[in-house]
């Protein structure tokens, strides 16, 4: 007799490609032995931020009997991502626009049951982060991917207006993109919310977009970023600090609602935010990761580092015959493999202790993704052999 529900098997099923190439792959054998060049998932590779240690010490100190207290999204928190986020996108936000969050996880979760129903649809492009497939199901959702538009991975406008259907509720826009570094312009942005309104009035029932943002201040060359919810006020934000201070561990972030949105739209959705945190299991960041809040979001791990790397790798990969896509944003670089099995080139880099994320992970088998948050000897020792790796024609 089964005993796992139907939902968690469907986001296990969906989920096992990743599993198994973290917990019972040969890289997970080998990830944590010494002089590994790991280049795959979002994790530091150096010591933490010390302005991090600093902000996070400071207010482990309690100063009034409430300060290990039950949190919601504090007050201030909110107050000050009012300010902080309004003058960042130029949109007028209300705290209460905001749900604090343990990361963006939590976010699109808290995002997932706050508008969708069991059976509703959600589109997304692919290759896309691998865990929106997972929650959807998880959620008992309908996850519905398009792929994007190759060689550079724009979105396909007219592959997602196909793809929506009456079911559809949702479409997730992750920009700056994981994995292929894209940011998507204003323009591109402007017309997807044109046909999601269409669409939605057609369907007599709103499509929300969900602008993942989590790379938001991770952009290479002074890049210009528009987010989603300038342009359609349907827009839910995600958001982490668990990248811009590569601190994955210390989960926080936070769910916005657009505040173009209508104002009883808006309002309905601002009071339901406390009822879908507390329904999911009360999931609102510790106490003093919001109290740290605002000290941490004056930080950033070292972006000249992250496109020195990316330089580098990218000068010495496409002569080699990689098809590398320069990333716009984020901390990933997407390549094509060059000439050969996917599968076998993984193995020979894995041979020299070089791990790389295959895409196969991502419905892309003929691509990969190297993470630059791998330190800077990391890539010294890793270039001979992406190199060598390259000239081998199984
Ligand atoms: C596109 C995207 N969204 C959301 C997340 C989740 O971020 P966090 O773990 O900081 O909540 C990630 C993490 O890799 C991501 O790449």
């Amino acid at each position: 007799m089964p005993v796992v529900s139907g939902r968690v098997n469907a986001a296990a099923a969906a989920f096992a490609g990743v599993r198994d190439f973290y917990f019972s792959s040969r890289y997970a054998e080998r990830r944590l032995a010494p002089d590994v060049c790991d280049f795959t998932f979002g994790n530091p590779h150096e010591m933490p931020l010390e302005g991090m240690v600093g902000a996070l010490r400071d207010k482990l100190t309690p100063r009034d009997k409430n300060w290990f207290a039950y949190k919601t999204s504090e007050r201030e928190a909110q107050e000050f991502l009012a300010e902080a986020v309004g003058r960042e996108l130029e949109l007028a936000f209300e705290p209460a626009d905001f749900a604090l969050t343990t990361g963006a996880f939590t976010a699109i979760l808290v995002a997932f049951h706050l508008v969708l129903d069991a059976g509703d649809e959600v589109i997304y492009s692919e290759p896309a982060w691998f865990c929106y497939g997972p929650m959807l199901l998880g959620a008992n959702c309908v996850p519905a991917g398009v792929p994007l538009r190759r060689p550079n991975f724009d979105l396909d406008l007219a592959a997602i207006e196909a793809r929506i259907g009456p079911k559809t509720r949702m479409v997730i826009v992750n920009t700056p993109h994981n994995p292929t570094g894209r940011i998507y312009d204003r323009d591109t942005l402007r017309e997807l919310g044109e046909l999601l309104d269409h669409a939605s009035k057609r369907n007599g029932r709103r499509i929300f977009l969900l602008a993942d943002e989590p790379y938001r201040r991770l952009r290479f060359d002074g890049r210009p970023f528009v987010s989603p919810a300038a342009l359609y006020p349907w827009t839910l934000i995600s958001y982490s600090w668990g990248k811009v201070l590569l601190a994955p561990g210390q989960r926080l972030g936070y769910l916005a609602l657009s505040p173009l949105m209508l104002k009883e739209e808006r309002k309905a959705l601002q009071e339901a935010l406390f009822s879908a945190q507390m329904a999911l299991g009360w999931c609102f960041p510790n106490a003093v990761m919001q109290y740290a809040m605002a000290d941490l979001d004056k930080l950033s791990i070292d972006q000249q580092a992250l496109g020195r790397r990316r330089d580098r790798l990218m000068a010495a990969l496409a002569p080699a015959g990689y098809g590398v896509l320069e990333p716009e944003g984020t901390f990933y670089l997407w390549s094509r493999w060059p000439e050969g099995n996917p599968q076998v080139l993984w193995n020979r880099l894995a041979d020299r202790d070089v791990f790389v994320m295959p895409g196969s992970l991502m419905n892309a088998p003929e691509y990969f993704r190297m993470c630059l948050t791998a330190s800077d000897r990391m890539v010294d020792r890793a270039l001979p052999a992406l190199i060598e790796a390259a000239d081998i024609r199984p």
